[in-house]
């Protein structure tokens, strides 16, 4: 008997069978179907397992779904904001039934769990998107991420769980909301105020959660998510290094750390309220989430697709069934004169108060200049510079996408023998027809075949530009949310230039170098970029260069003079 709060739905649920259960499942699933689940899959199989997800014993079906998106409830009345789903491919759910065992596997092919089927049934997306984002306009970025992610069917039924997700690192950080209790009571603590954030945590915000967690009379969780790193966020491994700097910074007995194995969703106010629920289990009576950053921005406006306001709105109205207490996030400014933090709005307008943007410490990092004292503590601020190399040091990738005979290649070509020639990284072409004839053979130009090249084309360059060296790639790319994939896969790895090559199709179709255009023109190839088959210009360029009016030699130096000015050659220029 614990004095914490409540889990939700009353009772601690965790899914892990004993060991002769087990043995037993072994021994008789040799030839069950199985799934690899994929990383989001993952997290929520953990947290279905670990009891994150009380009160919930397995994956939803089509009434739970309903329910939870139509009313915010699953179908016997509990809150639960959003699906909680298995998503399949058409084969896997095509071969089961109701009542049939499938093998849960990580990607290694360990079996983590055991579903029972009880139904195998196609979600309403649109339903879905909806709950999630409070609208289906395609241009908000996470609709459209969610939407290109899922599959056509998803499988429900009960889980039993063998074993929990394989982690090597940070073991003694990764405590279950059963062990996470079970902590809080040895330590005494009753009121917890969880700070849920993905993002390196500086003096200001430190200051603000210690401030709020005194003001509710509570102690700190500090729950970092690790279950997918997101673009711009520093790999986890510096993250944590960079809590446990800052640690010993918290009031004596105020603070404990631990990391969280949620996939986020890129979502709005419900996702706050599953956030709230998944910490509820944990222990936590209070709920801080760092939102501000993790919030997805709508592609026509930027505008944040939802705000802080909107998030109290919701626990509000479902205060008394959540039980959990949302606390906003405050902006801290530095009086220098005071020497230490300050709400911005307690503070006098005529006051010189400091600030740092973390844009601007990403940029202090890219050119290797300090990082304040005030701004971060000193241990803090080593392990960021010891991971992030100066933007003349780092790998990165350059992306060219355009219509076929764009000029992409020539560009492309002679890139790579000036960044030869400046020297200091190795660079490699990852070429259209190059990774069509190498990579890619086995693809045609439909859309699915298209994403799946330039996913590869984008595996690889995250992995050159992770090892410090330079990856130009020249495909068509002509999808943008895939696009934005790869930018995605790269940005954590290192530097990512999108560049269009934005020549117009009257002036390709006139090249026609490869006499393709007039192919396509007479149906002899389908599917034809341009022609017979869709380019989404980018809106994200961060160079754009129509060769119509230009030479190749000028083109390049329009690529060079950019990366010149991000300082991506400025350690070269030194020597
Ligand atoms: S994609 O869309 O990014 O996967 O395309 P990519 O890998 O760059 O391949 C484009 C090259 O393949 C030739 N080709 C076609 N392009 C477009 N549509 C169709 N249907 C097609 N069939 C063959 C074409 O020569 C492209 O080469 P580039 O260098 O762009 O001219």
């Amino acid at each position: 008997m614990d004095n914490l709060i409540t889990p939700h739905g009353g009772r601690l649920i965790d899914l892990l069978v004993d060991e002769d259960r087990v043995a037993e499942i072994r021994e008789v699933s040799r030839d069950w179907p199985s799934v690899d689940l994929g990383p989001r899959a993952l997290c929520n199989l953990e947290l279905l397992i670990n009891g994150g997800y009380s009160p919930l014993e397995g994956f939803m079906g089509s009434a739970d779904h309903e329910a939870v998106c139509s009313g915010m409830h699953l179908a016997d009345g509990t809150l639960w904001p959003l699906p909680v789903t298995l998503d399949v491919a058409d084969e896997v759910a095509k071969g089961l039934s109701e009542g049939d065992p499938l093998a849960l596997r990580d990607p290694e092919g360990v079996m983590l769990a055991v579903l029972r089927v009880s139904e195998v049934w196609e979600p309403d997306r649109d339903a879905e998107v909806q709950a999630l984002f409070g609208t289906n306009d395609r241009s908000h970025p996470g609709v459209a991420q969610h939407l290109h992610r899922a599959t056509g069917w998803s499988v429900a039924g009960p889980v039993e769980g063998i074993q929990s997700p394989v982690h090597h690192d940070y073991r003694e950080l990764r405590l279950t909301p059963r062990e996470l209790r079970r902590n809080f009571t040895r330590l005494g603590w009753r009121r917890v105020m969880a700070f849920q954030t993905h993002r390196t945590i500086h003096r200001a915000e430190q200051a603000m959660m210690v401030e709020a967690a005194r003001d509710a009379d509570a102690n700190l969780l500090i729950h970092s998510v690790v279950g997918l790193s997101q673009p711009g966020d520093a790999d986890h491994y510096t993250r944590i290094r960079c809590y446990q700097a800052l640690m010993p910074h918290y009031p004596k007995f105020m603070a404990r750390l631990n990391l969280l194995p949620m996939a986020p969703r890129g979502g709005g106010p419900r996702e706050a309220v599953l956030q709230a629920i998944v910490h509820k289990n944990y222990g936590c009576t209070h709920f801080m989430v760092d939102f501000d950053g993790a919030g997805s921005v709508l592609e026509t406006t930027g505008a944040p697709a939802y705000g802080a306001d909107e998030v109290a709105g919701i626990f509000a109205e479902h205060a008394e069934e959540l039980g959990v207490e949302f606390i906003k996030t405050r902006e801290m400014v530095y009086l220098e004169d005071r020497k230490r933090f300050f709400p911005a709005d307690e503070v006098a307008e005529d006051r010189r108060v400091l600030r740092i943007s973390a844009d601007e410490v990403r940029r202090r990092l890219d050119d290797g200049r300090e990082i304040p004292d005030w701004y971060t503590y000193p241990a803090v601020a080593r392990e960021l510079h010891h991971t992030h190399p100066t933007r003349g040091v780092q790998g990165f990738t350059v992306f060219f996408t355009g219509l076929s005979g764009s000029g992409k290649s020539t560009i492309a070509n002679a890139l790579r023998v000036k960044l030869l020639e400046i020297g200091g990284r190795g660079v490699t072409l990852l070429d259209g027809d190059l990774v069509r004839a190498n990579l890619s053979s086995e693809l045609g130009f439909s859309k699915e075949h298209r994403d799946l090249n330039i996913r590869r084309i984008g595996f690889v360059a995250a992995e050159i530009t992770r090892a410090g060296g330079v990856a130009i790639c020249a495909p068509i790319a002509p999808y943008s949310v895939v696009r934005r994939e790869v930018r995605e896969m790269v940005v954590p790895c290192g530097g990512f230039v999108l560049v269009h090559v934005s020549t117009p199709l009257e002036v390709c179709e006139a090249r026609d170098r490869k006499g393709m255009y007039a192919k396509a023109r007479a149906g002899i190839i389908k599917e034809f970029t341009g022609i017979s088959d869709p380019y989404e210009a980018p809106t994200d360029a961060d160079v754009v260069i129509d060769t119509s009016g230009v030479a190749p030699a000028e083109a390049t130096r329009e690529v060079l003079l950019f990366l010149e000015r991000q300082g991506y050659l400025s350690a070269r220029d030194a020597g």
